[in-house]
């Protein structure tokens, strides 16, 4: 009940998003695919499903088109990410319980961050005549490539989570190729973080030698969320004049491990000179916690740290004092606008090629609301 309220709270926010994405026009073979894989994925979705066979033929008939028969093929670039697991079980979910859509016509694969293999996947969801695809690249600049194979097809595709490069969005909507993708704007993700530290008593300036010294943990480098947190994060800091320092970047991959891994070594190698460690997203920074708690350090005392996603444990820590700050990456707002996207191709419709979800900012002030929301 409560995730049907925060999804229709969520969808509202998420057509709001959208309009203001309509107005800028916004800036940026091998295995069959295999059903039995998918029904093992969705399962967490079938429970959620099963008192709603009523809302979902509402949903059905009221979107204009019969989707129960409608075949679709999803690849997530990686099961084992965090985020991404929330997004592909809320997408199912979603796409089963409120749009009608039958859960054995969809096919979700794992692209094991593996281009080549999810190409692969791809092609097999061609050969199997799926009616659309819902596609997050492991490599983003493959968009153009997957897009010419999907076309010629004639399979519509929305992109999730990991946006191509203008260049292509733009050329789908001059060429008038069916192709889409929804995501949030990285840039807002990185500013907020950015305004968290700046709003922390001393301005994140813990040992008050007039600068802020940081660690970055990056995400995947080829990926543009992680380019533009690592870039606006800092320059939100920069642009109300606060001076800073960088004494190491280094790439994570959005795994946790790593995320310990680096911000161990780091503390080791800086001491006390680390006043802030910059995540680019929440499981990254919840190894840092484990690192940092390691090394005797007091998140909100003698350093801060930040993340992105609103991972519940992430949330938590805030809540409890040991995160300084957090920004939800609305996957409810997205897997459910990546839903619609693909019904509307279904109906002929013509969509926007690019569209975009608003972030949330986290800190003490509303994480206990945001967690109620996201639990
Ligand atoms: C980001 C998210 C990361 C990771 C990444 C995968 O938006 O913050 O946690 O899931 O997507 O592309």
């Amino acid at each position: 009940m409560k995730k049907k309220l925060i999804s229709a709270l969520l969808c509202l926010t998420l057509a709001v998003s959208m309009l203001t994405a309509c107005g800028g026009g916004s800036s940026d073979s091998g295995e069959k695919a295999d059903t039995t894989e998918a029904a093992e994925d969705t399962s967490g979705a079938e429970d959620a499903a099963e008192d709603t066979g009523d809302a979902a033929d509402d949903a059905a008939s009221s979107a204009g088109v019969d989707v129960k028969d409608a075949k679709v093929g999803i690849s997530i670039y990686q099961f084992s990410d965090n985020f991404m697991t929330l997004y592909r079980t809320e997408l199912v979910r979603y796409m089963v319980e409120d749009l009608g859509f039958t859960e054995s016509n969809i096919t979700v694969q794992d692209g094991k961050n593996d281009q080549a293999e999810q190409t692969n996947q791809i092609q097999n969801f061609i050969t199997s005549g799926v009616d659309v695809m819902i596609l997050n690249l492991v490599q983003s600049s493959s968009a153009p490539q997957i897009t010419d194979m999907c076309n010629t097809a004639g399979i519509p595709v929305v992109y999730i989570n990991r946006q191509p490069d203008e260049t292509e969005s733009n050329r789908w909507e001059d060429e008038g190729i069916k192709a889409t993708y929804i995501g949030a704007d990285a840039r807002q993700s990185g500013t907020f973080q950015g305004e968290e530290i700046a709003e922390t008593e001393n301005k994140g300036d813990i040992n008050g030698d007039g600068k802020v010294s940081y660690i970055m943990v990056q995400g995947d480098p080829e990926n543009i969320d992680a380019q533009y947190r690592t870039e606006y994060s800092i320059k939100a800091l920069n642009d109300q004049g606060i001076e800073t320092e960088e004494l190491l970047l280094q790439r994570g991959d959005w795994d946790q491990a790593k995320g310990q891994q680096i911000v161990q070594d780091a503390l080791t190698q800086f001491g006390d000179k680390v006043e802030v460690v910059f995540c680019n997203n929440d499981a990254m920074a919840l190894g840092a916690l484990q690192a940092i708690q390691a090394a005797d350090r007091k998140v909100g005392e003698d350093i801060y740290l930040v993340g992105v996603d609103a991972l519940t444990d992430a949330v938590q820590n805030i809540v409890d004092g040991s995160f300084t700050g957090t920004v939800f990456n609305d996957y409810f707002g997205q897997a459910q606008g990546a839903g619609d996207l693909a019904v509307k191709f279904l109906n002929g419709e013509t969509v926007d090629a690019v569209n975009m979800v608003d972030y949330v900012k986290v800190t003490a002030d509303n994480a206990a609301e945001i967690l109620e929301k996201i639990q």
